[in-house]
């Protein structure tokens, strides 16, 4: 495509495994050599403009969502997202899916199955491995998928649940280390095999949700939400129980009101340093000016969070973790969007701080969490997600 903004010269084997290794380092070099807008170019996405201009989250976010596509972005990405899908959809399709998962995302909703969340977290927390290291965002990913399924999906018949929940664990783990985007349909062979790959991990859990459905469609339509549903709340419990058990202090205020204005700013300032997802994605279907620069039509754009919430700009210190920056006045006026924005703003933002409310504490209760390295571990790109590189190993004792 012409007329992109520079970017990184290096071979797109070398640009897609320098991005999932160390997505920051590698975004930093980027914004340091060509500025706020620059194009990358990855094995499995076609060029992706990187907008880290702290005025792109609007030109791009608030966009009138017809003008800057996120479910063909996210495709593009995720090739197995449905285009049917809340997550995958775009225009009247992407509306009507919205129009589906609203009632059961709803505040009311929600918070009608604190207690069952709670009452499953702790069942997850006491049978947590003793004296023994283990990755606790695999512990945790078990909690958050028995709530989607149970809570969510609203699936009561046992068998059926513990399937599903199996089944999900298998979906979005991604071959290669450093963990790379499964290519997909378009990318040649590679994409073809990936596609097979992928189908046979998806499988039990379509087939179980089409069970739970009665309708195959319909199910399919679920597996994007599932997927979009799945990471993300795992991964930001899985920092903030990471930062607790290096900071007893945060613990005892955040034990004793966990939705009060303390917990709330050590909850934002860990979205902040380790954004679940690392961007929000678009499409432009028109030509657009983004940060200075005008792109043409077509273009797949990223604005990551892993940039801006670490700007200086915006952030005194930015890589320090202090959550009384929170709670200064004037609080920080920068781009700070963990759950993205716009129409296309995140659909289980209320889910995901409820689970932050009861899944939290449950853990905390079952015993002393410490997370063995002695920094927190390194943020390696998974698809759309950051993870914690070795799954955040840990030990209960
Ligand atoms: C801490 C937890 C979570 C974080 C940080 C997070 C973050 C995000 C982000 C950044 C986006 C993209 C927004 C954009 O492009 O502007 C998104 C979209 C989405 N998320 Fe979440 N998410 C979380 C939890 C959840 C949960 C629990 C669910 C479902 C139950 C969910 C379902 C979705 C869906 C369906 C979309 C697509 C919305 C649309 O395009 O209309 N997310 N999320």
């Amino acid at each position: 495509m012409n007329g992109l903004p520079p970017g990184p010269r290096d071979g797109v084997l070398h640009q897609t495994v320098a991005f999932h290794r160390d997505p920051l380092a590698f975004l930093r070099a980027g914004q340091v050599e060509f500025g706020d807008v620059f194009t990358i170019r990855l094995l499995t996405a076609r060029p992706v403009v990187v907008a880290a201009a702290p005025e792109s989250v609007g030109e791009l976010l608030e966009a009138d969502p017809d003008s800057a596509h996120a479910g063909e972005a996210r495709r593009s990405v995720l090739p197995f997202a449905d285009p049917c899908s809340v997550f995958g959809g775009d225009g009247a399709a992407h509306r009507a899916a919205q129009a589906h998962v609203a009632s059961a995302l709803s505040p009311g909703a929600v918070d009608e199955r604190r207690e069952e969340m709670a009452a499953i977290a702790a069942r997850h927390a006491e049978a947590l491995p003793r004296g023994r290291p283990f990755p606790l965002l695999e512990r945790v990913r078990d909690v958050t998928d028995e709530i989607f399924v149970r809570l969510v999906l609203g699936i009561d018949d046992e068998g059926l649940a513990t399937r599903l929940v199996a089944s999900i664990r298998h979906l979005l783990s991604t071959p290669g280390n450093p963990p790379v985007t499964l290519p997909g349909p378009g990318d040649g062979l590679v994409g073809r095999l990936g596609q097979k790959l992928f189908e046979r991990r998806q499988a039990p859990a379509l087939a179980a949700l089409s069970e739970a459905t009665g309708d195959r469609r319909r199910a399919e339509e679920l597996m994007s939400l599932v997927m979009a549903a799945q990471e993300p709340p795992a991964i930001a419990l899985t920092w903030l129980l990471d930062r607790l058990g290096r900071e007893s202090d945060l613990t005892e205020s955040f034990l004793a009101a966990p939705e009060g204005a303390e917990a709330d700013s050590v909850v934002k300032e860990t979205l902040r340093l380790q954004p679940p997802a690392s961007a929000a994605l678009r499409r432009l279907t028109a030509p657009r000016r983004v940060g200075g620069h005008e792109l043409p039509a077509g273009v797949d754009v990223m604005v990551p969070s892993t940039l801006l919430h670490r700007d200086p700009r915006g952030f005194a210190d930015p890589d320090d973790f202090r959550p009384g920056r929170w709670r200064e006045t004037p609080a920080p006026d920068a781009p700070f969007f963990p759950f993205g924005g716009g129409a296309r703003r995140c659909v289980g933002e209320h889910l995901a701080h409820a689970q932050i409310a009861t899944v939290v504490p449950a853990f905390l209760a079952a015993g002393r969490i410490r997370p063995l390295a002695p920094e927190p571990e390194l943020m390696v790109q998974r698809a759309t997600v950051l993870v914690p590189k070795r799954g955040l190993l840990a030990r209960v004792d």
